[in-house]
């Protein structure tokens, strides 16, 4: 049976998986990502975890026609709720907003381990994502932007290790671990920016003149980090 293609959004998260892992998919739908990544032997065993039957019953689909059900299980759950801390050593939360993500990483205290891996990939609400993990404790080791479909997305490698301080505090939870070098991470810095611009603006209209001259601080350090990157591409 030919092999299906990922796609570069779930290849990148893919590609952040541990060989050999014990793997929950949470948020499944299609179970693409765990059917695929048993076919390739990367992971021992997945279980395949949405909320709704409907997609569940695509899950099982899958995971039947591509036989992997001997490595990859079904199943019905809100988040992590019905999967247990010796199940999954990999845990991968894609596409869905950041609030749900956080939510679903927050309600599991068995995540807050330095040994779980975790792998998000929010759709939207990137900020307050990147705010909240850090607040419960978990860094960011890893984190690469992605471009499917005219969308940049962002895919951030978490592990709980609650001394852990991003470089640049003010910035983080605007473009995590990104640096614009390459395509997509650019795209992605372009977005904030843009976003940032539209805050201000409205900062300003409200008449908040402190609140706005922050942003602007950090706007302007986000296009020095794009001057930069644009300089070393230039021969
Ligand atoms: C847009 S699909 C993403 C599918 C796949 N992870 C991807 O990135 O292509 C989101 C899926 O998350 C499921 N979902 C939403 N909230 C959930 C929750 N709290 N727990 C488990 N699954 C959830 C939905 O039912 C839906 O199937």
């Amino acid at each position: 049976m030919k092999l299906f293609s990922l796609g570069a959004r779930l290849a990148l998260c893919a590609s952040m998986v541990r060989q050999g892992t014990t793997l929950a998919d949470v948020g499944t739908d299609h179970a693409y990502l765990p059917v695929w990544l048993a076919l390739q032997g990367v992971i021992r065993s997945a279980i395949a975890v949405d909320i709704r039957p409907g997609p569940l019953e695509r899950a099982k689909q899958n995971i039947a026609k591509f036989k992997v059900g001997e490595q990859v299980k079904a199943r019905l759950s809100d988040g992590l709720d019905e999967v247990s801390p010796e199940e999954a050593d990999d845990i991968v939360i894609a596409g869905m907003g950041g609030e749900m993500i956080l939510n679903i990483v927050g309600r599991a205290a068995w995540l807050q381990n330095p040994e779980k891996n975790l792998i998000l990939q929010p759709m939207t609400k990137e900020e307050e994502l990147r705010r909240g993990l850090l607040e419960l404790g978990f860094s960011v080791r890893q984190e690469q932007a992605v471009q499917e479909d005219y969308h940049v997305y962002t895919v951030m490698r978490c592990v709980y290790s609650p001394e852990w301080k991003p470089q640049n505090d003010a910035l983080f939870p605007y473009i995590g671990l990104l640096t614009g070098d390459t395509p997509a991470s650019r795209a992605y810095l372009e977005r904030e920016k843009k976003r940032l611009k539209n805050y201000i603006r409205g900062l300003e209209a409200s008449g908040d003149g402190s609140g706005a001259s922050t942003l602007l601080e950090l706007c302007e350090q986000l296009e020095a980090m794009l001057e930069e990157q644009q300089k070393e591409r230039k021969p």
